[in-house]
């Protein structure tokens, strides 16, 4: 998704702008861009595709006293993703970068064209420099045509704007897009639309809120809220950890995900998992009071997860839950009752519909709960509680770390919920947490058992499809097997219940129907083999991951024995993501930036 960057000071602004918008790569774009305006002069420059061709476009320029920059990377919205929709956008004398969607482009953009002005590309963005300009014609100062401007505008934006009529000086405005300003002891400041940029060059930063606007110089940082009103920056200490993860020699970010998963959930449960019980000391117990209800609102992955936490919540915790795709529940007029806690679910703490569902909830006054990746996200800083994930930056773009923490949250949160509600006894409760403390073992990638994947991997680089299919929470787990194939190795895959087959699916089964059979040992093993065998008997290709030895299935994946299902659950997951990992790289994809996707996706 598009990412912003941002930079006033004496530094070589080129060099700042192009490593921050390195560090926004993982979330996925197709063409990237910089304007540096310095002793009343911009440079601008664009590229389609990697940041490599940027880097080669600017190769022999510098900047080596004050400057001001903007930069951008784009996921096309508006338009193609070609160097001319590439950002910044130019106006007569000032540029614009954005992230988000104006939805009243069009009729901004056509009152314009009947004033005479000329478009260069198909973006909505373009209007915003535009009717700046226009509006700098009749305003006292370029700040007042700014606030003007941004007052004309509707849907979502985050936006940065430098025009020569005042050259020190960078306008930005917040609206549904996150960004930040960060500052340091030289006086430098720094914009983006996420932290990581700012590492190690911020020491402190302001999160914007929605309806900010100003500018900053040198000097000065001016904050208005939505209301006009003057407002102070609230600076928060920035974290000097450069979090950036290197691949520790493995050849994609993907893989070294999938390998540091056990290190990663021993952070997770860390802390949190005592002999007797689960704290978690960010949640207030209030929090769980008057409520009958827990629903659960995700988007892709995350909904995977919060699938497979129904089935918990029920199991463990005796709550009725349910589940819902951000994107669906936005517009279909939902009852939303007080007695239901409100969870939204989100690595980035950012996905645009996601993050509705939550204004939603709270406008209709339920409580809510976020369960979370990036602190101080727009989701975190919503709602009512945060349980943090742990997981780190994750940089491939298909999710598996994240994912496991989710599920590993929900784990701990359906033990915590058992206790409050004397749902589960107390010597049932000793042996879950036992069993969680066991993940991070349940998790740890078998050399033999990476070896063998690779190996079977070959057998499926083609066909006409693959169903990943299981029964309970190895339904949701299919499910999210079968979208990372797809992400990543492009081709088709569903996640079916296996015992959802014979009405209707198995109409296409044949040697080339792919079935990635989900078998543990400990939860329906009977059901599942028979609804294997009858995709057997009717010729399909199986693949079935099993501690126990299958023989009707085609090639065989042999897990652990483990103690509980719910080990199965993390082992089996590891297999799905490393099959896909294996199938993509013999593909010859981009195994950590698959085309067309994003990793943050802040546009609806
Ligand atoms: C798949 C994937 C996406 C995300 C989805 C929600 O590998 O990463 O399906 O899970 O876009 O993102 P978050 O969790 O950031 O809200």
């Amino acid at each position: 998704m598009c990412g912003i960057v941002g930079y006033i000071g004496q530094k070589n602004t080129k060099e700042i702008l192009l490593e921050g918008l390195k560090e926004l790569e993982y979330r996925g774009y197709d063409s990237a861009g910089i304007a540096v305006l310095s002793d009343g002069v911009f440079s601008s420059f664009k590229a389609t595709g990697k940041l490599i061709n940027l880097e080669e476009k600017t190769k022999d320029f510098t900047t080596d006293k004050f400057a001001v920059g903007i930069g951008h990377t784009r996921w096309a919205t508006h338009g193609k993703p070609t160097e001319l929709n590439a950002h910044p956008h130019v106006g007569e004398n000032s540029y614009i970068v954005h992230n988000g969607i104006i939805e009243n482009y069009a009729e901004l953009k056509k009152a314009l064209i009947d004033d005479g002005v000329t478009f260069l590309s198909q973006t909505d963005t373009e209007v915003i420099v535009h009717q700046f300009e226009k509006n700098l014609k009749d305003a006292d100062d370029a700040f007042s045509a700014f606030k003007k401007t941004i007052a004309e505008l509707e849907g979502a934006y985050a936006v940065l704007l430098v025009t020569k009529a005042e050259n020190n000086k960078i306008f930005f405005a917040k609206h549904g897009s996150p960004m930040l300003v960060g500052i340091n002891a030289q006086d430098e400041k720094y914009f983006a639309s996420s932290d990581t940029p700012l590492i190690g060059h911020c020491t402190d930063v302001n999160y914007f809120e929605d309806g900010d606007y100003g500018y900053v110089s040198h000097g000065d940082i001016l904050i208005f809220n939505k209301n006009n009103q003057q407002k102070q920056p609230h600076f928060v200490k920035l974290s000097a950890n450069k979090l950036s993860a290197q691949k520790d020699g493995y050849c994609f970010f993907m893989e070294k995900e999938i390998y540091e998963q056990s290190n990663i959930i021993a952070d997770t449960l860390l802390g949190r998992v005592t002999e007797k019980e689960i704290i978690f000391e960010e949640l207030d117990t209030k929090l769980f009071e008057g409520i009958n209800e827990i629903k659960l609102c995700a988007c892709g992955t995350s909904y995977h997860a919060a699938l497979t936490a129904s089935y918990i919540f029920e199991r463990y915790s005796k709550i009725k839950t349910s589940v819902e795709i951000a994107s669906e529940f936005r517009y279909r007029e939902p009852i939303m009752t007080k007695d239901t806690l409100f969870v939204a679910i989100s690595q980035s703490g950012e996905t645009a519909d996601t993050l509705e569902t939550l204004k939603m909830a709270k406008e209709a006054s339920l409580k809510t709960l976020v369960i979370c990746n990036v602190d101080n996200s727009s989701m975190v800083r919503l709602a009512d509680a945060t349980i943090l994930m742990r997981a780190g930056v994750e940089k491939g773009v298909a999710s598996t770390k994240a994912f496991a923490t989710q599920v590993t949250v929900f784990w701990m949160l359906s033990l915590y919920l058992a206790k409050l509600k004397n749902s589960l006894t107390q010597e049932e409760i000793v042996h879950q947490l036992e069993l969680l403390r066991a993940i991070p073992t349940s998790v740890k990638v078998e050399n033999s058992m990476h070896e063998r994947i690779k190996r079977l991997s070959k057998r499926y680089l083609h066909g006409h499809g693959f169903f990943f299919i299981g029964r309970d929470i190895f339904f949701p787990l299919a499910l999210e097997g079968a979208l990372k194939l797809k992400e990543i190795s492009y081709l088709h895959a569903e996640g079916y219940p296996s015992g959802e087959m014979k009405h209707g699916p198995i109409a296409l089964a044949d040697p080339e129907l792919f079935t990635i059979a989900l078998l543990p040992e400990h939860l329906l093993y009977e059901k599942s083999k028979s609804n294997i065998e009858e995709l057997s008997a009717r010729d399909s290709t199986i693949c079935a991951i099993s501690p126990i030895a299958f023989e009707k299935a085609d090639d065989f994946i042999q897990t652990k024995k483990q103690k509980d299902y719910m080990l199965e659950f993390f082992e089996i997951m590891v297999v799905v993501q490393l099959l896909s990992f294996e199938i993509s790289m013999r593909l010859g994809n981009d195994v950590d930036m698959p085309r067309n996707l994003a990793k943050s996706v802040t546009v609806e």
